[in-house]
């Protein structure tokens, strides 16, 4: 696919945010730890979760989409997910929590997903392991054994946001009560404890780095609505500042933006918070800042490409240092393209801002880096096509249509 992007376009008006896809992938996943009926409404159709639904059908669950709301029901009973979806998507991998909970056994293949960096997966299964599962490596897939999971002190070297969503999973139906320790703060941390809860699990401490699971035997179904997508949220905020327009973001938890706020703010763009919504405006050059991406609540690697196209125009020079992940600047040979000046540094980029961008040819490599590539079309002089924009799709839904309804041109081919 391809997105033809006509340039300088001013985004005005509003646009409206669907629900996370990183709350929505891991709740998908715990929605194996009952075969009762499971609804999550407010669902963005989008690839990732078409992915983990076909995943979680293969397992032998039921699985409908009536609008925007996917219903799940019926046994597992598969405990090996196919190769095929699971390569196709890293997040694949937090099946594995709920059905080794559910089933005593899981054998995954080693995930796939974006590429950026060599991104293991030590801590899920170290955290297994602490609660007593045997693992071992069978021809590229892990394999995971217990009987019984057994409640346990957990200490994660580094707050993985996946490792702590797998180890709550496994940890809900463990016999006594687990403690994750430099546990991830992330909302979507938050989000996947509420949900549990509701289905009748116990889990206290989310959004703090001492999250506490108090295994029960039994979870029961549950309907369900995830909180509002804040890496959708920050991209379009990011879109509407670059382009010097002046617009609403609805639907979203402002708490969950603070870093990106602060950091446009920083950047000359004035920003007015309601309870649900945003708006952000900006008239003035945009102002060099410097950027470290960290862990929640620090600021989100899921932005940091997208920033980079905006201070890509700004007056002076930016620097960004990408903390989280290695290899996450596939963007700016692309950017650079459309005459960016950026150098990097190891893990930092050193951004000299230029007084345009210029319409070319450019491929996304994955999907943020497809979005910041998007928002560089949109302030660009001249035509962009950006090629391979099926990754933007994995984690946007519509994103054509939103940035169009605020007066942008994109076509999508
Ligand atoms: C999640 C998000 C992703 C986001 C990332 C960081 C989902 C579906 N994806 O990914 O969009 O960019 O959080 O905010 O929610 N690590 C290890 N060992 C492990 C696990 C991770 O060393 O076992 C390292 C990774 O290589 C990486 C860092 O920890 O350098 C952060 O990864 P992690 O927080 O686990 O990210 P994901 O859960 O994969």
């Amino acid at each position: 696919m391809e997105m033809i992007i006509s340039g300088k376009a001013t985004l005005i008006g509003e646009v409206e945010v669907s629900s996370s896809k990183n709350a929505i992938l891991p709740i998908l996943a715990a929605s194996l730890l009952t075969d009762e009926k499971v609804e999550v409404s407010k669902v963005p159709i989008i690839k990732d979760v078409i992915i983990i639904s076909k995943l979680i059908e293969e397992l032998g669950v039921r699985v409908e989409l009536n609008k925007n709301c996917l219903s799940f029901q019926g046994k597992l009973i598969s405990t090996q997910p196919p190769y095929e979806l699971v390569r196709q998507i890293r997040a694949s991998f937090l099946v594995m929590g709920p059905i080794l909970a559910r089933k005593g056994k899981v054998r995954v293949a080693l995930p796939g997903g974006c590429a950026i960096g060599t991104r293991p997966i030590d801590l899920h299964l170290k955290g297994f392991q602490a609660l007593g599962a045997d693992i071992s490596l069978n021809s590229g897939d892990v394999v995971a054994k217990a009987s019984q999971l057994i409640g346990a002190h957990i200490y994660l070297d580094y707050p993985s946001v996946g490792a702590t969503e797998n180890i709550i999973m496994a940890a809900s139906m463990a016999s006594g009560t687990s403690y994750i320790e430099n546990a991830a703060l992330e909302p979507e941390i938050v989000d996947l404890a509420n949900f549990i809860n509701s289905m009748g699990g116990k889990v206290t401490g989310a959004g703090t780095n001492v999250i506490k699971i108090k295994g029960v035997k039994d979870l029961h179904g549950v309907s369900y609505t995830p909180i509002p997508d804040r890496i959708e949220a920050g991209t379009y905020m990011v879109a509407v500042a670059a382009t010097g327009g002046d617009a609403i973001i609805k639907n979203i938890v402002p708490e969950h933006l603070k870093a990106i706020t602060a950091k446009l703010i920083e950047s000359g763009a004035e920003i007015t918070e309601g309870k649900d919504y945003l708006r952000v405006k900006r008239e003035s050059r945009i102002k060099p800042v410097y950027i470290k991406t960290l862990p929640y609540p620090g600021f989100p690697t899921d932005m940091q490409a997208q920033f980079m196209s905006y201070l890509s125009l700004s007056l002076g020079t930016s620097v960004i240092s990408e903390s989280v992940f290695e290899n996450r600047f596939m963007h700016v040979q692309e950017l650079s393209r459309m005459g960016a000046d950026i150098k990097i540094e190891g893990k930092t980029a050193i951004i000299r801002g230029v007084k345009k961008l210029t319409g070319a040819n450019i491929k996304a490599t994955d999907l943020r880096a497809g979005a910041a590539l998007v928002i560089a079309g949109l302030t660009a002089q001249g035509e962009t096509v950006l090629l391979n924009s099926e990754h933007v799709d994995r984690g946007y839904e519509n994103i054509a249509p939103k940035l169009n309804a605020m007066g942008a041109s994109i076509k999508v081919i």
